[in-house]
C-alpha cells in the first residue's frame, strides 16, 4: 500500500473528490424595520429597515464549499430581494428581481439554496430599490471560511457605511431619489458607522494578531482608509487571495469592494491604533483599537499567502468575445439622448424619469444581453468611462482580472473603480450560465441608469 501522502502527491490535489463541507445550518433572515444606535449615546436612535431588524445583519459563515439555506422573509411594506454579493453562485439564486426571480412581496417569503465555491469575505443586501433598501441598513456579512484558516488571534469584520442623518439622527428620507445625487456622486452621507456603530471601539492587545474582512456598504462614498498604529498586509480582495502585501499607504475602498487584511497591533500599551477614513480636511477613526496589555512580546512573523480558491482564470484572450461598454452621462457629461424602453429621448425627458446616465446609449436595463458568451467562451469587455466621475463596476455571478499589457493579470475582482475618463480592459471565464448583471454599484448611478446584463449560455 502507497502511503497517504505519496497518492496525494502523485494524483494532485484536483483530483481528490471533493468531500461535502459542512452545511450551514438553515435559517431565516427578515427583513424589517427596526431601531439601531447609529450615533452617539446622547442623540436618538435610528429606525432603519435590517434583516432580522439590525444593522448589519447577522453574520453568516460556512465552511468553503457548504452550503447556505436561507429563508427570507419579507416583513417590508415593499418588494425586496437578496443578492449574494461576490459569490459564483447559481443564477436562481442571484437575487435579481426581473432578472434571476420575481421580487418578493411585503409578507411573502423566498428560500435561497446555495453552496459557497469560494472562501472569503462576501456579503448579502437587498438588490429592489437598494439606493433606498440599503441606505436605510438592509446588508449583512457573509463569510466562507477557508478549511484551515490562518492563524489569527481574532477575526474582525468591519463593515463601513455613510448614512445621512439628520440633526435627530433620523435617515434623510427626504433626499430619496433625488436627481442631484443621481446625477453626481451619488448620495453621500454625513455620518459613518463601522458595523452601525460610528463611534466603534475595540479593545485590542499589542502585537495582537487581526484578520480584518473590511467591507464598504455604502451607497456610494469610497473609502479612503489608513492604518495607524497598525502594521497591515492585504491578503485578498473581493474575497479571493492576493500575494499579502504590506500596506504602506491609503486603502481605496470603493462600493461594495472587500479588502482582507492581516494586521498586527504595533501601538504601544495605553495608546490607541485606529482604521483611519482619510478626507481632504482630515481623518477620522472608524474603529477605534486602544491598546490594553500584550498578547506576545515580540510581532509574529508576515503572513502566508491564503489558499487559493477554484476560480478559472480568464483563459486565451485571443480567441475571446469582445464587447465594448462606454459609459455616458452624469453631471457636466454632454449627453443629449438615449435609448430608454426601445425609444430614443432627450435628456430633459430622461431627466424627466429620473435617468442621467447611458451604457452604450442606453438608459437602464436594456432588453438584449451586452454579451451572449457561450459557457466556458473567454470576454473581454472594455469599459470606458466618458463621463466626469468615477464608476464602481459590479460583475455578478463571476470574477475578472484586468487586462494591462495584453495579458490578463492581478487581482481577481467582482467590482473594480473606473476612474473619470479612464479607459480599463477585463477578462473572464463566462463559466456560470445565467443572466448576469452588470452595473454601477454607485446605487443612484444604477438607479439612473448604468445598469445591463450578461447572458451565458
Ligand atoms: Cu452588490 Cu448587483 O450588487
Ligand atoms: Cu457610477
Amino acid at each position: 500500500m502507497w502511503h497517504r501522502r505519496q497518492v496525494l502527491g502523485l494524483i494532485g490535489a484536483a483530483a481528490l473528490p471533493a468531500l461535502p463541507a459542512a452545511a450551514m445550518p438553515r435559517r431565516s433572515l427578515t427583513a424589517r424595520a427596526g431601531m439601531a444606535r447609529l450615533a452617539p449615546a446622547d442623540m436618538p436612535e435610528t429606525a432603519i429597515w435590517g434583516y432580522d431588524a439590525l444593522v448589519p445583519g447577522p453574520e453568516l459563515r460556512v465552511k468553503q464549499g457548504g452550503r447556505v439555506t436561507v429563508d427570507f422573509v419579507n416583513a417590508l411594506d415593499q418588494p425586496s430581494t437578496v443578492h449574494w454579493h461576490g459569490i459564483r453562485i447559481a443564477n436562481a439564486m442571484d437575487g435579481v428581481p426581473g432578472l434571476t426571480q420575481e421580487a418578493v412581496a411585503p409578507g411573502a417569503s423566498f428560500t435561497y439554496d446555495f453552496t459557497a465555491p469560494d472562501a472569503g469575505t462576501y456579503w448579502y443586501h437587498s438588490h429592489e430599490r437598494s439606493w433606498e433598501q440599503m441606505a436605510r441598513g438592509l446588508y449583512g456579512p457573509l463569510i466562507v471560511e477557508e478549511a484551515e484558516p490562518p492563524e489569527v488571534d481574532r477575526d474582525l469584520t468591519v463593515m463601513l457605511d455613510d448614512w445621512r442623518l439628520t440633526q435627530e439622527a433620523a435617515i434623510d428620507q427626504a433626499s430619496f431619489g433625488a436627481m442631484h445625487d443621481r446625477a453626481h456622486a451619488g448620495r453621500i452621507g454625513n455620518w459613518v458607522t463601522a458595523n452601525g456603530d460610528g463611534e466603534a471601539v475595540e479593545p485590542v492587545r499589542r502585537h495582537e494578531r487581526l484578520r480584518l474582512r473590511l467591507c464598504n456598504a455604502a451607497n456610494a462614498r469610497v473609502f479612503e482608509l489608513a492604518l495607524n498604529g497598525l502594521a497591515g498586509w492585504v491578503i485578498a480582495l473581493d474575497g479571493q487571495p492576493v500575494p499579502p502585501e504590506l500596506v504602506t499607504g491609503l486603502l481605496t475602498l470603493a462600493p461594495a469592494q472587500r479588502i482582507e487584511l492581516i494586521v498586527d497591533v504595533t501601538a504601544g500599551e495605553g495608546t490607541e491604533a485606529a482604521l483611519a477614513v482619510t478626507e481632504r480636511d482630515g481623518a477620522y477613526a472608524a474603529v477605534l483599537y486602544p491598546v490594553d496589555g500584550s498578547a506576545r512580546a515580540e510581532p509574529l512573523p508576515a503572513p502566508a499567502a491564503l489558499p487559493p480558491n477554484p476560480v478559472a482564470p480568464p483563459g486565451d484572450l485571443a480567441g475571446a468575445l469582445a464587447a465594448d461598454l462606454v459609459m455616458e452621462g452624469g453631471a457636466m457629461g454632454n449627453m443629449a439622448a438615449a435609448m430608454h424602453g426601445g425609444r430614443r429621448m432627450e435628456i430633459r425627458d430622461l431627466v424627466a424619469e429620473g435617468y442621467a446616465w447611458a451604457f452604450n446609449g442606453t438608459a437602464g436595463i436594456p432588453e438584449a444581453p451586452l454579451v451572449e458568451a457561450a459557457l466556458g467562451q473567454t470576454v473581454r469587455l472594455k469599459m470606458v468611462n466618458s463621463t466626469a466621475w468615477p464608476h464602481a463596476m459590479h460583475l455578478h455571478g463571476h470574477h475578472f482580472q484586468e487586462v494591462t499589457g495584453g495579458r490578463a493579470q492581478g487581482p481577481l475582482r467582482d467590482t473594480l473603480l473606473v476612474g473619470r475618463s479612464q479607459t480599463v480592459e477585463i477578462a473572464f471565464l463566462a463559466d456560470n450560465p445565467g443572466d448576469w448583471m452588470l452595473h454601477c454599484h454607485m446605487l443612484e448611478h444604477a438607479a439612473a441608469g448604468m445598469m445591463t446584463w450578461l447572458r451565458v449560455t
